[in-house]
This record gives C-alpha cells, sequence and structure tokens, in this order.
C-alpha cells in the first residue's frame, strides 16, 4: 500500500508559508509515503529557484507545474538538472525540463507525469491525450504505477481525460482551477478528481487579492494589476491509496 499526498496550486508566499507549516504535519497524519506538490503560482505566475527549494525543504518529493510553467526565465536551468521539478511534457521538446519522472518509493516505482490542458488556455501544445498514449506506452515495465497532475482549466476537458485513461493510469488529479471539487472517485481503479483546490490565503479570489482581482472584472478585463494574497489559508490537496499493482483503492480530499 502506497499512501500518496498530492496538493494543490501553491499560491505565492502565502502558500510557501502555509506549506512550510502544514505540509510535514500532514504527511503524518495521513501516512503519505510521497508528496507531490503543484507548485506553478508560487510566484504568483511561475516558480523561481528559491520558492521551489522552500517547497522541498517542506517535504515536497516532486513539484509539479503548469500552463505558466516557463513564466519565470529564472528556474529554466532547475527544470534541466533537477529531476524532481516536472513542467508540462505535452509543451514539447523544445522547452527547458520534462514532464515524465520515475521516484522509487520503498522499490515501488511511481512515475509522475505533468500534462496541461488546452481548453480556454493561450498556448500551442500537443494533444494531451496522445500525449498521455504515448508516455503510459513508453513506461510499460518501466513503472508500478503513474499519477497524472492533469492542469487543466475546463471540468469537461479534465473528466473526458479522467475516463480516457481510466484503467491504464494509477490515478488523475486536476489543478489549475484551484477550488476542491467533490468528485474524488475510482474508475476501473483508476483515482480521479477534477481540482484539488490550492494552497493560499483564504481572503482571496483563488490565491489573487481580493481588490486587483476586482480591478479586472470591473475594468472589463482592461487593467490586471495581479498580486498574490496575503494571510492564512488552507492547505489543500488529496490523498491516493495505490496497491503494489499501482491501482487505488481509495480517494480523499484533504483540506488543512
Ligand atoms: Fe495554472
Ligand atoms: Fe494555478
Amino acid at each position: 500500500m502506497i499512501n500518496i499526498l498530492c496538493v494543490g496550486d501553491v499560491c505565492g508566499s502565502a502558500g510557501v508559508d502555509i506549506i512550510s507549516r502544514k505540509l510535514r504535519r500532514a504527511a503524518v497524519k495521513h501516512s503519505a509515503d510521497f508528496v507531490i506538490v503543484n507548485g506553478e503560482n508560487a510566484d504568483q505566475t511561475g516558480i523561481k529557484p528559491p520558492k521551489a527549494y522552500d517547497i522541498f525543504d517542506a517535504g515536497a518529493d516532486v513539484i509539479t507545474l503548469g500552463n505558466h510553467a516557463f513564466a519565470k526565465t529564472d528556474i529554466f536551468e532547475m527544470l534541466d538538472s533537477d529531476s524532481r521539478i516536472l513542467r508540462p511534457e505535452n509543451f514539447g521538446k523544445g522547452h527547458p525540463g520534462k514532464g515524465v519522472g520515475i521516484y522509487s518509493v520503498g522499490g515501488f516505482r511511481l512515475a509522475v507525469v505533468s500534462l496541461v490542458g488546452r481548453i480556454n488556455m493561450s498556448f500551442l501544445c500537443e494533444n494531451p491525450f496522445f500525449a498521455a498514449d504515448r508516455i503510459l506506452e513508453g513506461l510499460e515495465g518501466r513503472a508500478d504505477g503513474v499519477v497524472f497532475d492533469f492542469h487543466a482549466e475546463a471540468t469537461s476537458e479534465k473528466i473526458a481525460f479522467g475516463r480516457y485513461v481510466a484503467g491504464r493510469a494509477s490515478a488523475v488529479f486536476g489543478t489549475h482551477t484551484h477550488v476542491q471539487t467533490n468528485d474524488a472517485s475510482v474508475i476501473d481503479g483508476t483515482g480521479y478528481i477534477t481540482d484539488i483546490g490550492m494552497t493560499g490565503a483564504e481572503d482571496s479570489v483563488i490565491g489573487i487579492s481580493v481588490a486587483t482581482a476586482t480591478e479586472a472584472f470591473l475594468s472589463d478585463g482592461v487593467v490586471k494589476r495581479y498580486k498574490c494574497a496575503y494571510g492564512d489559508g488552507r492547505l489543500c490537496g488529496v490523498l491516493i491509496t495505490l496497491d503494489q499493482k499501482g491501482r487505488t483503492t481509495a480517494i480523499k480530499t484533504v483540506r488543512e
């Protein structure tokens, strides 16, 4: 039995502070053997090395990213040199880093995959469904379990993706929309949840200060002076339990 704690988008200094105070306790409380943290908003849009090291120091085994993976160029070298940080694999080969990592969890070979969706995103990337086919085929015989962080905007794309890899992947957890959903389930041995929620200031609009988020809406989207919100908040995520065959036996949401 392997317990994997997956923690949702860490937002700004507030999110990193929450992770630093709460992650180790949460990992012990939930008997986590492995911890995955989505860090793509640690520096609001993207992440720089100091915040990445803070998240590792807080107890993360792997950091996954998302649509903002390349927003901070300071991270490029680390993406190439540190196998514990993953950017979406379907951004393609022309970019720094990679999106698939295989890690030993007490001898169990756990593959973690970062993928990004395409609906309502402002870039071109490989179709994540075909990318998943390719990745799963490539991992055959090399991994005992495969967990996807599917970083996407549309609930429909996330649910369709979960169904698409059901029976082939260990689990799919959604990130990016920052609000934890109430649909954790197991389909053909594949754990699934549309979004695991964010880790950031409670008094915010999905991690952004209420004032700057509201200003953007009042200006019809013309003025965007987004700033991460400060203050305490919850660590949000999901706990996924796998058997030795890499099938999910239980999945439950976490809010600390
Ligand atoms: Fe995102
Ligand atoms: Fe995010």
